[in-house]
């Protein structure tokens, strides 16, 4: 595991979209998992300018999306079809026809599930997974507990994350129960993850993942067992690291063959 500890969140999605902007320019025709919520924005707004500047493009990339609510239509702007289609398609240039997403409205959900598998294992699989992290440690919406082995599938939100999420919703109440999401096991195949955090609110989340044992209870730890994971975080989410100075110390002397 790299972890990366920038001073404010602004320095954490520009450092983060450099990895991606690198992958992408090695491999204009690969996949690229794609997380929502608010963690990633400044990647996707940081790539964008790039890509206005021409030094950047997606049309050929495809995307997965991490996640969907089941039972929100595509329409509602809060399903993370219209999300992903407001803050990655479009501003990054991705060819719609290459954007996946779960099909969080399928009368048969694990049919769904299976056919998203099939889709990232024929695109190739992923090179490049975008997470961020929910305060009780999950990634994607693989809430405590879940298996390390696990595929795309149904997922029972806890009422954690329902509330956390409540603030993109007109009522707590209208927050889905449940999602589709991407396994522990689809996460880890990925061949490079880049976590991103920011704030005091993901402090305690992304010590357990980095520095606690490796346990279901804290979803994210898995990630201690990828061969390239990059964990970007600002000050304030770093603020429970224990080796933080060691931390700093190894970036700071990382070598120009390593940068990415
Ligand atoms: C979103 C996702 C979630 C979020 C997490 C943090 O696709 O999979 O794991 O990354 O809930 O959410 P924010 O970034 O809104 O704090």
């Amino acid at each position: 595991m790299e972890i990366v500890i920038q001073a404010d969140a602004d320095e954490v999605g520009r450092v983060a979209a450099s990895v991606i902007a690198d992958v992408v320019a090695r491999k204009p025709d690969g996949a690229l998992g794609l997380a929502t919520g608010s963690s990633p924005l400044k990647i996707y707004s940081e790539l964008a300018a790039r890509v206005a500047a021409g030094a950047l493009d997606f049309s050929r990339m495809r995307g997965f999306a991490l996640d969907e609510y089941v039972g929100l239509p595509f329409e509602h702007p809060e399903s993370y079809h219209a999300v992903i289609d407001r803050t990655v398609t479009r501003p990054l240039g991705f060819d719609p026809r290459l954007v996946h997403v779960p099909d969080g409205m399928a009368s048969d959900i694990a049919a769904a599930c299976e056919a998203y598998e099939q889709a990232i294992v024929d695109a190739g699989g992923i090179d490049v997974q975008i997470l961020g992290i929910g305060a009780n440690g999950h990634i994607g919406f693989n809430e405590p507990t879940s298996s390390f082995a696990s595929r795309t599938r149904i997922k029972t939100l806890t009422p954690k994350t329902r509330a956390d999420n409540a603030r993109f919703f007109a009522s707590p109440e209208q927050v889905p129960t449940h999602c589709l999401t991407q396994g522990l096991g689809t996460i880890m195949c990925a061949r490079r993850i880049v976590l991103v955090a920011q704030g005091e609110g993901k402090a305690e989340a992304v010590a357990a993942a980095v520095e606690g044992p490796v346990s279901a209870s804290c979803p994210a730890s898995i990630l201690q067992h990828h061969e390239h994971a990059t964990i970007v975080v600002d000050e304030a989410a770093a603020s429970r690291l224990r080796n933080r100075d060691y931390y700093k110390y190894t970036y700071a002397n990382k070598p120009d063959w390593q940068r990415y």
